[in-house]
């Protein structure tokens, strides 16, 4: 387990960006839970990986199929199953699991969603069934990059082999008989600094947590120098602009 992200992850207990204020522009075509719709069916069975505190599966994932949300904080399940009642019609069940140590039997799922969270190549594909999808979309490092160059430091921001790579690797050796690769890109403006630093103080972006020692050094360390630097070069009529480099991948076991 990684035990730094995974103290990260119990401490914040949950994934809700609700209060930020900020909109997106989609440069990119591809969007994950469009592919979820697009390789679902009323029957399909789908399991959704690093849930969180299942905001977006919730939200996102369709009502019509049968779904079951894992995480390995039991914080954030204890906090995906509160959000769930607010969506009685769901067909959702959570559970608390490791990506690293999944136990449903094999051949199991029609369809595996892993969204930003770390992932097992080869167990994913022992418990999808013949035919079933995985689809991933993940944090590279080039993601927020001016920020992250900024200050020096970030998500991934030393990595040499980067992340996309390692995954779509290990996805195509695993065994899987077509893998698709895609880059999204977009572009989020943010109402005020106030918001942008929400954004940074709850996710890794500039303080990966799989660096961290301690988790409290995460909170209230953000160089606001550099910060308001950052705002002066990125302010627009629109808001304060982040440019995010994600990543997409599909794969047919
Ligand atoms: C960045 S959040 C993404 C949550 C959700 N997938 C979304 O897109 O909103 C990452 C989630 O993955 C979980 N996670 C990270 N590593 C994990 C692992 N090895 N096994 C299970 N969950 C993990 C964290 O606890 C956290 O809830």
């Amino acid at each position: 387990m990684q035990k730094e992200e995974y103290s990260r992850y119990e401490e914040i207990g949950n994934w809700d960006f609700s209060d930020i204020k900020y909109v997106t522009k989609k440069i990119s075509d591809w969007n994950f839970y469009n592919e979820v719709k697009k390789y679902s069916n009323p029957s399909s069975f789908i399991l959704d990986l690093g849930t969180g505190g299942g905001e977006k599966a919730l939200e996102y994932l369709p009502d019509d199929s049968i779904i079951i949300g894992t995480d390995f904080s039991s914080k954030m399940i204890e906090t995906a199953n509160k959000n769930k009642e607010n969506y009685p019609n769901k067909k959702i069940k959570f559970c608390v699991m490791d990506n690293f140590n999944i136990t449903f039997p094999p051949n199991l799922f029609d369809i595996v969603t892993a969204r930003h969270t770390a992932i097992d190549a080869k167990q994913i594909y022992n418990c999808l069934n013949k035919n079933g999808i995985l689809i991933v979309e993940g944090v590279d490092k080039y993601d927020c990059f001016e920020l992250k160059d900024l200050f020096q430091k970030g998500q991934a921001y030393n990595d040499e082999i980067s992340i996309s790579k390692i995954d779509y690797d290990n996805i195509t050796k695993a065994g899987f008989r077509k893998v698709e690769f895609k880059e999204i890109i977009e572009y989020e403006y943010y109402k005020t600094k106030k918001d942008l630093l929400a954004l940074l103080l709850k996710t890794p972006i500039l303080d990966d947590f799989s660096e961290l020692s301690n988790s409290n050094i995460h909170s209230n360390k953000i160089n606001e120098e550099l910060l308001d630097i950052y705002i002066q070069n990125n302010q627009t009529k629109d808001g304060i602009r982040l440019k995010r480099v994600l990543y997409g991948i599909l794969a047919i076991k």
